[in-house]
């Protein structure tokens, strides 16, 4: 029988010139269409984080994609979920960290009380890219005082080298 891993990457939607001309643009949401897929994915990550971190405190999802991710992993394996948010879209009182993109900057916000020093994180993503989402992501969380002990994204766009930003532990089910 085919792979879960193998059915999964096959069956990721790749769109040629999205969205610009010469990207070519992977849709996790092609995998979300199918509740097949979609139960294939989920246990295949919690399977990571099982292996790797069992005893992690929390699940972190990053905005938005990471979201989808991130808090069913959160419900089924019984842990709290906290969200990394862009700025201006969490309330209360925040912590943030700036981060470089290919033209200009952006904020990333956690809510202060959300991740506790000394707590172990799993942060969830849909997809590593360049890395500087991620590496952020890991600033971010390090700054409050919590422990990475592992990145986990769905597809990694391996040429892009993202892996080499992230400053902690990074796994990926497909990579590109
Ligand atoms: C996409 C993706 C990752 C990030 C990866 O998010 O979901 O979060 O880019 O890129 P990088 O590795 O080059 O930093 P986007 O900012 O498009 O937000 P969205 O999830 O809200 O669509
Ligand atoms: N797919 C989805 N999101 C992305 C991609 C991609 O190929 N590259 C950067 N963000």
């Amino acid at each position: 029988a085919e792979g879960r891993t193998e059915r999964i990457k096959k069956n990721i939607a790749a769109y040629p010139d999205f969205p610009k001309p010469g990207i070519v643009f992977r849709d996790i949401f092609s995998i979300l269409m199918d509740p097949s897929l979609s139960a294939d994915l989920m246990a295949l990550l919690e399977e990571r984080i099982a292996t790797i971190c069992p005893d992690a405190d929390i699940i972190v999802g990053l905005d938005s994609r990471g979201f989808l991710f991130g808090m069913p992993l959160a419900l089924k394996l019984k842990k709290p979920f906290a969200p990394i948010r862009k700025k201006g879209k969490l309330p209360g009182v925040l912590k943030r960290v700036t981060y470089s993109l290919e033209y200009g900057s952006d904020v990333f916000e956690a809510q202060s009380d959300s991740i506790k020093p000394g707590q172990k994180v799993v942060i969830v993503d849909d997809l590593l890219a360049t890395g500087g989402t991620m590496e952020a992501a890991c600033k971010l969380v390090s700054d409050m005082g919590g422990e990475v002990q592992l990145c986990l994204v769905c597809i990694e766009l391996s040429g892009l080298k993202g892996r080499d930003k992230v400053p902690n532990p990074c796994h990926s089910i497909v990579q590109y």
